[in-house]
């Protein structure tokens, strides 16, 4: 039932096409008192975010990767659809920012994400943090603007939002952030991914469907490859040294295949609180949407009988290679993790369109982050002049390397 004295919360989804985005309106559609859909947004699926349209109804919709086009203006209005369509990239910043949104979803995959999550933070609204590649890439940075326009920020990602859930509640209650003078560790769980025991000799020919085949999450294809090679652990734990500001040597990385120990916080007297729950998106989304009440998300209970074991051990170095560049970068500092994760975005494409070797991704990594010298990332400017100089790099790298191959 419905809670009338409750104020209904204006939602912009950016990302509204991709694996969070449905997650996203799916909690929302169990919760119809309380959130309004304000806009949503795809890059170009234009067909997919109709069919979102009339099923949501929200006042905008954006196709931030397509010119102004009349005859889909048209096509959208004849199958019924009332929302006003927006279209360029520009377009992703207005609904951000606007006034009638409350709730933003920053849901876009990769650096197009960070101007208009940019704009919400600046905007000050609550800000739902999924597309982690903003905050690696802009760093202090971004969260100088979140402190300086008030906005709340609440993560997304499995582990960070348990992390934020395992630290004292009033510290984060205050200001969305938490106080972690007493935490000795913070432990990020890792699923080891689809490759996490295949022979070493077998990586130099996987394909992108293998890689993309997760065995606990459905994700979009870039995070799934990222998840094989474990960048995706390595965004997070520079991610968890900006949202927790606790020392990278203080953030460790376990290998948990089954993934429902989504991560946990080790206190100075020994005592280890975790977040445990089925794999399932809707968990975390459910809880940042909520917070701090606690609504339905729609994830089954979890049955720890019926799962038995939990494992755990340490990820094996040479396997993946791309989680101790993420660690050199975090130590570097600057504009290093904007470098990363270009570099990353660069050669995961590559790979997913055949043309670069699964093993050749950190090799591409690697010399991007030599070749592009790090810099203080104080300025948007600055980031994304050397977000393109890595771009830059990774590709003359990975033409080289292609050439090798052949
Ligand atoms: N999936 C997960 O379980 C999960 C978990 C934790 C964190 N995340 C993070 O959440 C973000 C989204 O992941 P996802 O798996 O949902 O990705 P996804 O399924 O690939 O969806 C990406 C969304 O972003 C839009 N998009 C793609 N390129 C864009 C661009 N250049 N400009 C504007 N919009 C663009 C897509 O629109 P089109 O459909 O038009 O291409 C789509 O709506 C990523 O940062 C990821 O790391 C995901």
């Amino acid at each position: 039932m419905t809670d009338v004295t409750q104020v209904t919360q204006g939602l912009t989804l950016l990302g509204a096409t991709g694996s969070i985005g449905a997650s996203t309106l799916d909690v929302v559609a169990r919760h119809p008192g309380r959130f309004r859909v304000f806009a949503l947004t795809a890059h170009r699926s234009a067909d997919a975010l109709l069919a979102l349209c009339l099923k949501h109804a929200p006042r905008y919709a954006v196709l931030s990767g397509l010119p102004e086009d009349a005859a889909l203006r048209r096509r959208y209005a004849e199958a019924g659809c009332r929302s006003e369509l927006l279209f360029g990239a520009q377009a992703l910043e207005q609904v951000a920012a606007d006034p009638e949104c409350d709730v933003l979803m920053a849901a876009i995959v990769g650096a197009a994400g960070l101007a208009p999550t940019l704009a919400g933070a600046r905007a000050g609204k609550r800000l739902l943090l999924a597309n982690k590649e903003a905050l690696v890439m802009a760093g202090p940075f971004f969260m100088r603007a979140v402190r300086e326009h008030g906005a709340t920020l609440l993560p997304i990602d499995s582990e960070h939002n348990a992390v934020f859930q395992c630290l004292p509640q009033e510290a984060a209650q205050s200001s969305g952030r938490a106080s972690v003078a007493a935490v000795r560790r913070i432990m990020l769980t890792a699923s080891g991914g689809p490759f996490r025991s295949a022979p070493l000799e077998r990586l130099s020919r996987v394909t992108p469907d293998e890689a993309c085949a997760h065995p606990n999450w459905a994700m979009g294809r870039k995070i799934s490859v990222d998840s094989a090679t474990m960048m995706n652990k390595g965004l997070e734990v520079i991610e968890a040294r900006l949202l927790f500001e606790v020392p990278a040597e203080r953030i460790e990385v376990l290998i948990h295949a089954q993934s429902i120990i989504h991560s946990l916080v080790e206190y100075v007297d020994g005592s280890v609180i975790a977040q445990l729950s089925n794999p399932d998106m809707r968990v975390p989304i459910a809880h940042a949407l909520g917070f701090p009440e606690r609504i339905d998300s729609g994830a089954t209970p979890l049955d720890l009988a019926a799962i038995g074991q939990l494992s755990f051990e340490r990820p094996d170095a040479q396997r993946f290679p791309c989680l101790g560049l993420a660690y050199a970068a975090l130590r570097e500092g600057g504009t290093a993790p904007a470098v990363l994760n270009a570099a990353n975005e660069v050669a995961v494409a590559a790979f997913l369109e055949g043309r670069l070797r699964y093993t050749a991704i950190p090799q591409v990594i690697e010399q991007a982050l030599a070749r592009t010298p790090a810099s203080a990332a104080d300025s948007l400017d600055t980031v994304l002049e050397a977000d393109r100089g890595a771009r830059r790099a990774a590709a003359d790298a990975a033409a080289l390397l292609m050439g090798k191959a052949a």
